[in-house]
């Protein structure tokens, strides 16, 4: 099988099932237009996102990195009326950006975009209701302490879903050195044996290569 056939099949999973309307191909304009690295999830893993928290039924979701908004949007839209997304964003360009997508897509009822640090933003929430949901999406080196804090704002039977736990399959080399990639591997393993949650690793071949995500439930 090659490169192109998988790319050909993302293509047409997403003609079928995962669209984009007009408010979400403008948010990549704009977030595009603001100088803002192209790295949000694709189409395609986005739905994907989408139908976990219906599925899920979860009203208060979490994400880490929030870019321009693109799978906060996704996130948001699979809320009710009374759900919530808390968004963290530690730059304030992207913040802005996030903010300004998610008035134009209508959700600004339901979204609440924090810019700063994201762990120090997560203290501040320990106080707060736990979360049914959360997306961590941001700098990959701080991984291990996002998922560790994630666990202190869930609860039983909440999800967590880490974006980039692939990363073109670099995660399957030792050698790699590079923070970014060995924080990601060392913590693929870590709760693999985590007796406090049960989790599988989802790959996915899209427009921005082989990736995937984890997907883990809190006992
Ligand atoms: C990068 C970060 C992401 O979250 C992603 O989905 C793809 C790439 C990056 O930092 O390069
Ligand atoms: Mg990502």
């Amino acid at each position: 099988m090659t490169e192109e056939t998988l790319l050909a099949l993302d293509s047409y999973i997403q003609k079928h099932y995962a669209q984009e309307d007009r408010v979400l191909k403008n948010i990549l304009t704009h977030s595009n237009e603001a100088g803002l690295d192209p790295i949000q999830l694709s189409p395609t893993q986005a739905k994907m996102l989408h139908l976990l928290v219906k599925i899920q039924g979860a009203k208060r979701i979490l994400e880490v990195g929030s870019l321009g908004g693109y799978s906060g949007t996704w996130l948001a839209r699979a809320l009710p009326q009374d759900g919530k997304l808390i968004t963290l964003e530690i730059n304030p360009d992207a913040a802005r950006v996030a903010r300004s997508n998610f008035e134009q897509a209508g959700l600004s009822d339901r979204v609440e975009v924090i810019e700063g640090d994201a762990i120090q933003t997560m203290k501040g929430l320990l106080k707060q209701e736990p979360f049914d949901f959360v997306f961590i999406d941001a700098d990959k080196t701080l991984y291990p302490e996002y998922y560790e804090f994630a666990m202190r704002l869930v609860h039983p039977g909440s999800l967590i879903v880490l974006d980039n736990v692939v990363q073109q399959g670099k995660i399957l080399d030792p050698s790699l050195k590079e923070s970014r990639n060995r924080k990601v591997r060392e913590l693929n393993a870590f709760i693999g044996l985590d007796p406090r949650v049960e989790a599988i690793m989802v790959p996915t071949f899209t427009s921005k290569g082989l990736d995937g995500f984890l997907v883990v439930r809190v006992k």
